[in-house]
């Protein structure tokens, strides 16, 4: 019995990296860690806009320390080197798991200046989030429309 299960522990020890590998071989590990830290980076976006966002909205209570913070995170994050993320041969026409459309490779200009229009918001964002709810809310719209007018452009939609 012992022995049975230790032969099925070694099967399963050997059977589990190689279904891992498999499962990856088709796509280069710096292709897929550009592909994580971006969605990563946007997900931390998503985070913080979501905590302006709820109290923008009326539902969560408005809380200037909070606001505050959420809005110089997303301006600290606007503000961080991001090409690295954009490795060529990243899109979704290359490999599975993302999004970004091509068209970013053939447009980085436009790019670079949506991703700055990000920047340009959020600094409003972050002088007005903790003043009080309607300053907060007069300066959210800009910022989820730098979100959206770069997603438009260079995202899948889905
Ligand atoms: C300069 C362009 C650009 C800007 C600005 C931008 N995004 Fe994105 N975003 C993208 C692209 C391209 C993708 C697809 C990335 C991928 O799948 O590899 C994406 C994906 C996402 C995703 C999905 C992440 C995932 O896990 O698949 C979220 C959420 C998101 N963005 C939120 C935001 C928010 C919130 C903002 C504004 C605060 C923002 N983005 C600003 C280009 C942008």
């Amino acid at each position: 019995m012992a022995k049975v299960l230790r032969n099925l522990c070694l099967a399963l020890a050997l059977a589990a990296p190689a279904g891992v590998a498999v499962a990856e071989s088709h796509i280069d590990p710096a292709i897929q860690g550009a592909i994580t830290a971006r969605q990563s980076h946007m997900r931390l976006y998503a985070h913080n806009l979501g905590i302006v966002g709820a109290m923008a909205q009326g539902n969560a209570e408005y809380d200037a320390e909070r606001a505050s913070a959420a809005a110089s995170n997303i301006l600290a994050l606007s503000q961080l080197m991001q090409g690295s993320y954009w490795a060529p041969g990243s899109d979704n026409a290359s490999v599975e798991g993302t999004r970004a459309l091509p068209a970013i490779w053939a447009n980085i200009p436009d790019v670079i200046e949506k991703a700055e229009a990000l920047t340009a918001a959020a600094e409003g964002l972050a002088a007005n989030a903790g003043t009080d709810l309607a300053s907060l809310q007069s300066a959210l719209g800009a910022v989820g429309g730098a979100c959206g007018a770069c997603h438009r452009a260079y995202r899948q939609s889905n």
